[in-house]
């Protein structure tokens, strides 16, 4: 999380850096800030709130062509303008943005203030800058006056993560960077480089790109980047060209991104099917996973990890494979999963689930088990991003941009992409043609049915009534089976776009705790497909209804459960496996709506980020 920007040619920075700032907000918004090199001197300027109070901030014409920003969201300090990025060594001719967390902040903060270092925010980005002005000034060092050599000696002092952008006033021809765990794109263009968290920020400049690795340390100027590694040894970097996948992003013609990336879900959906499904042989193939015959026959077990929304397609995907493909499998949460030792069965195939490819959690989680000879791939959104590039392969899954912070449409694409690997995985194992053509049917029939559900959603209106009424105290969001996640997952988006206090628990197990929550008129959202656990969950809201509670069924279209129902919110129906990328749409506009009714900033709810690359 946070977004850096840098640029160094004949441009006018500024308009080039606020501009990579808005294109990198959705990885935090707490505050932004820039410095350029002009004929002044190194410039500062920042600004607690959204880039754009920092663009009202900053002169339209401010000169200087070499520059570095950022955009915040706060780790260490509480969001004020002295906390925000960029910092300034004490000499005032060196500054720094940070992507990232210096673990050991502390003792290296109190050694340099015993050396009289004077600290003006409370950030530990602010000690990665007088660590390497220290070592840049000391005549004593033999990395005085040399900003590389400066650099790296200072890191080598440093435990923790980081993605770096430095500008030295006395080198005003070139940014200096550094990467540690934290994510960071050279652009190359005409004359004039760039440098950017992701790749978003420089598809309207540049489609050529050098992605930096863990280790790298490298000098950019206006003709193109030179890379070492922290031992000072020169890199070859390759330089590798954007695809199309790299777009826009912007709102187009709707409201919100969120919105715009919701109804996005069909053709999103299409194209994540496309060229994998092979329906004469009722089965998929998956290229990139790079799994013949023998090895999709011996995998013992399935672990598949990720982090809020991708660790509940993770557990919609555990339900698939183990209930069709009869393979062992189970969903992690990449931060439990990283930190307790987990064993890893050599035979054991994981998959690391992620809309960015950046979440630090997920990419720990991946080097355990690299660690450990475990066999990984990625089911990712962003091509070429960190964890597509750790895991080496894997399944893209083909959203297209995903910007709004909240997930939406890669939700689908996640279940959709492990669905197809499920397929292929089934019919290797238990799965007779005939059947696998079947599901093969069912699951190229969903994104007309989503399309389809999404042209009339039903009373989506009434339930944000009930969930704004000033009696509701929390929303109790209930599933099983399958459909257990999307509760879960429908809870989290109403907490992140609406603020709204939400429980979501396997419906079986609320009779054992939050059925003491229930209240007269309490908002119950039941997510009750026809599967073969409809009649079990039937049980479990009459259950609510007794208590007074007022129940909202999301129903499989034609099912007579909707009896039962104080608002019925019908679907159309498929096979009961694949029903949650039908049973989730109504709760991602649920989310959208009750957030607009309330006033909340949708497409950036507060305190959150899209790319959460701190532990
Ligand atoms: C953040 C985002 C969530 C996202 C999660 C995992 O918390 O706000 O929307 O689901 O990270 O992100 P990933 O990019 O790994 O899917």
């Amino acid at each position: 999380m946070c977004g850096i920007v840098a640029t160094v040619g004949s441009s006018q920075a500024t308009r080039i850096l606020l501009d990579g700032l808005h294109r990198l907000e959705y990885r935090g918004y707490d505050s932004a800030g820039l410095a350029v090199i002009g004929p002044d001197g190194l410039q500062l300027h920042r600004k607690v709130g959204r880039v754009q109070e920092l663009a009202g901030d900053v002169p339209e014409d401010l000169p200087g062509s070499i520059g570095i920003a950022h955009t915040r969201w706060a780790t260490h300090g509480e969001v004020t303008e002295d906390n925000a990025h960029p910092h300034l060594d004490s000499s005032g001719r060196i500054a720094v943005v940070h992507n990232g967390i210096i673990e050991n902040m502390a003792p290296l903060k109190a050694r340099l203030e015993a050396e009289g270092v004077v600290f003006r925010s409370q950030t530990d980005s602010e000690v990665l800058v007088h660590l390497i002005g220290r070592i840049y000034r000391d005549p004593e060092s033999p990395a005085c006056g040399d900003p590389l050599a400066a650099m790296r000696s200072a890191l080598r002092l440093v435990r923790g993560t980081w993605g770096i952008a430095v500008l030295f006033a006395d080198h005003p021809g070139a940014i200096f960077t550094a990467r540690n765990g934290s994510p960071l794109v050279v652009g190359l263009g005409d004359g004039q480089s760039y440098l950017a968290s992701d790749p978003q920020a420089l598809v309207p400049y540049t489609r050529r790109v050098v992605f930096l690795e863990d280790g790298d340390v490298a000098r950019i100027d206006a003709d193109g980047v030179q890379t070492t590694r922290m031992d000072g040894g020169a890199v070859d970097s390759a330089i590798e060209t954007l695809d199309d996948t790299w777009g826009e992003g912007d709102r187009g013609d709707y409201p919100h991104l969120m919105l715009k990336e919701i109804h996005e879900q069909p053709e999103a959906l299409e194209r994540c099917l496309s060229g994998r499904i092979v329906p004469e042989g009722g089965t998929a193939k998956l290229g990139g996973l790079d799994l013949d015959a023998r090895e999709l026959g011996r995998i013992s077990r399935i672990g598949l990890i990720g982090c809020g929304t991708a660790y509940y397609a993770c557990q919609v995907g555990a339900e698939l494979i183990e209930k069709l493909a009869r393979v062992p499998a189970k969903a992690e949460i990449a931060s439990e999963f990283r930190h307790r030792n987990p064993v890893i069965d050599p035979d054991a195939l994981f998959f690391a689930v992620s809309q960015s490819g950046e979440t630090a959690d997920t990419m720990g989680a991946i080097r355990e088990i690299q660690l450990k000879g475990g066999r990984v791939m990625g089911v990712v959104n962003v091509v070429g991003s960190s964890i597509a590039r750790a895991c080496g392969h894997g399944v893209y899954i083909h959203s297209g941009p995903e910007m709004a912070v909240a997930s939406t449409k890669a939700f689908s694409n996640m279940v959709a992409a492990l669905a197809v690997f499920t397929l292929m995985l089934a019919r290797q194992r238990t799965l007779s043609a005939h059947e696998g053509r079947r599901y093969v049917e069912q699951l190229r029939a969903v994104p007309d049915l989503v399309r389809r559900y999404l042209a009339n959603p039903g009373p989506i209106d009434t339930l944000v009534e009930w969930v704004t009424d000033p009696r509701t105290r929390m929303v109790l969001f209930l599933g099983r089976g399958g459909s257990a996640p999307v509760a879960a997952e429908g809870a989290l988006k109403l907490m992140e776009v609406a603020y709204v206090p939400c429980i979501a628990y396997p419906a079986g197990e609320m009779k054992h705790g939050p059925i003491a929550l229930l209240e007269r008129d309490a908002p119950v959202i039941v997510i009750a497909p026809r599967d073969e656990l409809r009649d079990k969950t039937l049980s479990n809201l009459q259950e609510c209804k007794a208590r007074g509670a007022r129940v909202a069924i999301i129903h499989s279209d034609g099912d007579a459960i909707a009896r039962h129902a104080d608002l019925s919110i019908p679907v159309p129906e498929t096979n009961p496996l694949f029903s949650p990328l039908l049973t989730v749409l109504p709760l991602q506009l649920l989310a959208y709506r009750t957030g607009l009714a309330l006033g909340r900033d949708i497409d950036r709810p507060r305190n959150l980020a899209k790319s959460v690359t701190v532990e």
